[in-house]
């Protein structure tokens, strides 16, 4: 089905509100903006002209509103799952943020009723593959520019302790929530879409030593194995002491790319014609979008109003988060997790 007008319910004016500014620049409707804190819907209707009547601290509201078609869904990760099933109930289309969810219990119930609803588009927002670096990256190596790859590795280093300071029982700090399924999420799906394979074996060390606040490691190192003899490294800190950085390498037969999410330029070593590693990398100027939410909006509504496909199904967030699961339990067993990608 296509739709021929978009009318979209925000709910979460945390990350929600750069999707509002996405939706915006999209030219969709603002049907309505939620958040239990009225603070943050004053402000965004002071920023984008937005009617106080449009507005509300109940996201039932968003659900039962008839005209409103399309969810952008922005609330902490332990909500997802009850609001993408009424969402879903209520006939709209959903665009989630990452992760999907925190347990497999609740990955596998999203997935379900997200194939009880086919009528309803459902998106997960793994934003990365929008971020510019990450889609120049993607383009080298779909180029075949760098060869055959036989090493990659990511990280999610970003520190919360400001987060903390501001309130201490902020929902990131709930033990059900870790850094790697929360924000790690992140370079496990950069991996996953760069390789275009699911690692299908992983090994990880954890460790805590920065914040108190929380009860769970905040810091992770795992390896993995892709198929066709890619190995993997993931590094997760969510204490570290340093700017928010996913700094990713990927090495393949005939050229190495180093590149991140924060600087204006990546590093690309191409071979030369005798196979041998070029000694001065060129550097290749990248725009600074860690936050691509326009990009990202874009592909969604144009989903919903051509009928064009959505890489980043429920299939695609479910299998990120059972790899982050993957390594939360090889962490505490200290032994081999070979993921569950079976849903
Ligand atoms: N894609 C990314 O790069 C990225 C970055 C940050 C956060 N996230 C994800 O976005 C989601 C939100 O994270 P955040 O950083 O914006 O958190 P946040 O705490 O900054 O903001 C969440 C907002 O949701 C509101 N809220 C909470 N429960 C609500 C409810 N039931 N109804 C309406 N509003 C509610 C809160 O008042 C708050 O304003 C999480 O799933 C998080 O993992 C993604």
């Amino acid at each position: 089905m296509k739709l021929e007008k978009i009318v979209v319910g925000v709910i979460g004016l945390g990350m929600g509100s750069g999707h509002l500014k996405g939706a915006i620049a999209y030219g969709a409707e603002i049907g309505m903006i939620c958040d239990l804190n009225p603070e943050k819907l004053k402000k965004a209707c002071e920023e984008h002209n937005i009617p106080e009547e449009k507005t509300t601290t109940n996201y039932l509201d968003i659900v039962n509103n008839k005209e409103i078609n399309t969810v952008i869904l922005a609330t902490p990760d332990q909500q997802h799952r009850e609001q993408v099933e009424a969402l879903l109930n209520a006939g709209k289309h959903v665009m989630c943020e990452k992760p999907l969810a925190l347990t497999r219990e609740d990955i596998e119930a999203i997935v379900k009723a997200v194939e009880a609803h086919p009528e309803c588009k459902f998106m997960i927002g793994q934003i990365c593959r929008f971020t510019p670096a990450f889609v120049q990256a993607k383009k080298y190596i779909e180029d075949g520019k760098i060869g055959e790859l036989y090493y990659v590795e990511s990280e999610y280093a970003h520190d919360y302790q400001h987060m903390f300071e501001v309130n201490p029982t902020n929902w990131r700090s709930d033990p059900v929530r870790n850094g790697v399924v929360g924000g790690g999420c992140h370079a496990v799906d950069l991996l996953r879409w760069l390789v275009n394979e699911d690692p299908y074996e992983v090994y990880a060390y954890g460790t805590h030593k920065l914040l108190p606040e929380v009860t769970y490691d905040d810091a992770n190192l795992a390896i993995m194995k892709f198929p066709g003899n890619v190995m993997g490294k993931v590094f997760v800190s969510t204490g570290c002491k340093r700017d928010y950085t996913m700094r990713t390498c990927v090495y393949g037969t005939k050229g190495t790319l180093i590149f991140d999410n924060r600087s204006d330029s990546m590093k690309v070593h191409f071979a030369d014609e005798q196979g041998h590693g070029a000694e001065e990398a060129q550097t290749v100027p990248v725009e600074i979008n860690n936050h691509n939410a326009t990009a990202e909006f874009k592909v969604f509504a144009d989903a919903l109003v051509n009928d064009t496909e959505i890489e980043t199904t429920v299939y695609e967030g479910a299998k990120t988060v059972a790899a982050c699961l993957a390594i939360v339990e090889s962490s505490k067993s200290g032994k081999v997790v070979n993921p569950d990608y079976n849903f």
